[in-house]
Order: structure tokens, then sequence, then C-alpha cells
């Protein structure tokens, strides 16, 4: 049976006692309103550990004032049911007051320039705030292994890199993005668009694709991709917030001439939303 759990100290108390007979206990953080591709991850958490918990918690600290936190896609019960169906042991789900009793944290984790690339441009906290956050569920729930999602790389790749700076014992891994057929990557933001921007949105996965097929017929040149993914975004009447080639390790901006491994970032507004995706070149 799948139990609910919202408080800190219980929450480190079944993590005790399950680390005591020896259980391995993977953590798949999350912010709820699951779809398929938060569920890749419990089904890969379950493959890894005896024990599985997710945590479901939307994270103040991650959003600026001006964005989504409010009307951020909360649907509990629906998750619940989901999460019991993949066997989940616990869900973690604690309030805010919970998380952050004294109103904010004073501390936070920051993995300097990596938070300020791509995403970090337009969104400057965003990244501490994630940091921070996955920091204290690590300490609460004390996972031997944590999964996420390649969808978010930035993320992924920044919280690896904060589990080695800060010597967290925990295994981190990526799973491969869950795409609906049309290509567009499953997102709990997806609920924002109108019928019609999900149709247009599907052009994103098109750019991708259309850039890798021509690197995969030799073409090296960034900013000749870049143009590429530029022009099928504007095909479909979408203007990117960034359409960027780096190093999938470092985040750093490739050279103009692209070495044999490389990762294509978009960010793109759509309606109301505001998409991420992304595609390694290469290997
Ligand atoms: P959230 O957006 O809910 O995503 C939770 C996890 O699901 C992340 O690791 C994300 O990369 C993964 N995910 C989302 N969509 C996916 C898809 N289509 N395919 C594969 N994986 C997907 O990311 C966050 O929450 C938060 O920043 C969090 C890490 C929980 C910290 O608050």
């Amino acid at each position: 049976m799948t139990q609910l759990v919202d408080t800190i100290s219980e929450m480190r108390r079944w993590s005790q006692g399950a680390r005591q007979r020896g259980d391995v206990v993977a953590l798949v953080p999350t912010m709820g309103a699951l779809h398929r591709g938060h569920l890749a991850l419990v089904k890969r958490a379950r493959q890894e550990a005896q024990r599985v918990v997710v945590s479901i918690f939307v994270n103040p600290l991650q959003f600026a004032p001006h964005e989504d936190w409010d009307r951020y896609p909360r649907q509990l019960a629906n998750d619940m049911a989901a999460l019991a169906d993949e066997q989940v042991d616990v869900v973690f789900a604690p309030s805010v007051e919970e998380m952050y009793p004294q109103g904010d944290s004073l501390t936070r984790v920051s993995v300097a320039s990596m938070a300020g690339a791509l995403c970090g441009r337009t969104r400057p906290t965003h990244f501490d705030g994630v940091t921070t956050v996955v920091a204290k569920l690590f300490h609460i729930v004390q996972p031997d292994v944590a999964v996420f999602g390649e969808k978010d790389w930035q993320q992924l790749t920044i919280i690896r890199r904060m589990v080695s700076d800060l010597n967290f014992p925990v295994t981190v891994l990526g799973v491969p993005t869950v795409r609906e057929p049309s290509g567009l990557a499953l997102s709990s933001r997806n609920q924002y668009l109108s019928p019609e921007e999900h149709q247009r949105a599907g052009a994103i996965y098109q750019s991708l694709v259309r850039a890798k097929e021509r690197y995969q017929q030799g073409e090296r040149h960034r900013d000749r991709l870049i143009d590429l993914v530029r022009a099928t975004l504007h095909e479909a009447g979408l203007t990117p917030e960034y359409v960027e080639i780096v190093d999938p390790g470092t985040l750093e901006a490739c050279p103009a001439s692209l070495p044999s491994s490389a990762l294509l970032a978009v960010a793109v507004p759509v309606g109301r939303a505001r998409l991420i995706d992304n595609m390694l070149l290469g290997q």
C-alpha cells in the first residue's frame, strides 16, 4: 500500500527503518500533476531499489514572483492513485510551511555558472531554488538513488554536479524524455495549452529532429543548425526564447564549428506555457 507522508520527522523515521533493514531506497522528486514521463522515472526507480519514494512539492523557491507557482496544477488524489498503481511505497507531500517553517531558506545551494546558462538567463534564481530543495529532499529522504528526467537536461546536469561537489551519497540516474506521438515532450505545463497551441507545439520536436538529421548528414556549422531550428519554429508561428548548442556535460556554449558531441536545447513560449526541450547531437 502506498503511504502518504507529510511531515519531515515521519519521512526520516520511515527512511531510517528502510535503511536499517538493508533496503535500497530510491527517490523521484516531482512537483506532481503526474504524467507518463514522471511514471517512467518511477518505473526506473523500481528497477533500482526495493523501496521507492516519490516527493510531490510545488517548490516556491524555484518560481520567480511573476511565474506560475499559484496556478501550477495540483492533483494529489489523481497522483496518489497513479503512484499506487506503480507500487510506490511512500508519497512525501509536505506543505510549504513544513519545508520552509521560517518562511524562506536563507541558505541557498548554488551550482554557480551552470545555473546561469540556458534557462538561467531568463530565470536567474530558478536553479538555486531547485538545488536547494533537492538538497533538502536528499537530507530528509536519504535515498541511495535519485531519478531525474533528461527532458530537464540542465537540471539533471546541475544536480549531478551538486552531488559531486557536496559529496551526497546518492547515485543520480537520468531517464530519456517521454513524448506524445507528435513528439511533444510530456510536461505538466502542457495543461496550459489550447488544442491549437498543443498542435503547434509539436514543431518544437520537429525542429530538433531536423537539426539532428542535418548534423548526422555532416553539418557542423553551429549557427546554420540554430537558424534551421529557428526557421522550423517560425513556420509554426513560434518564436523561441533561446536556441543554443552547448557541451552536454558543462553546459558551456559550443564553438562555431561543432565537436562530435553536443546538446541542442530550446525554450519556446507557447500561449501561457514556456516549454523546453533538448536533443543530443552526435553520441
Ligand atoms: P517536475 O517538473 O514535476 O519533474 C519531475 C521529474 O520528472 C524531473 O526529473 C523531470 O525531468 C521529469 N520529467 C518531466 N517530464 C518528463 C518527460 N516528458 N520525460 C521524462 N522525464 C520527465 O523537475 C521538477 O519537477 C522540479 O524542478 C524538482 C526536481 C521536483 C524540484 O522541485
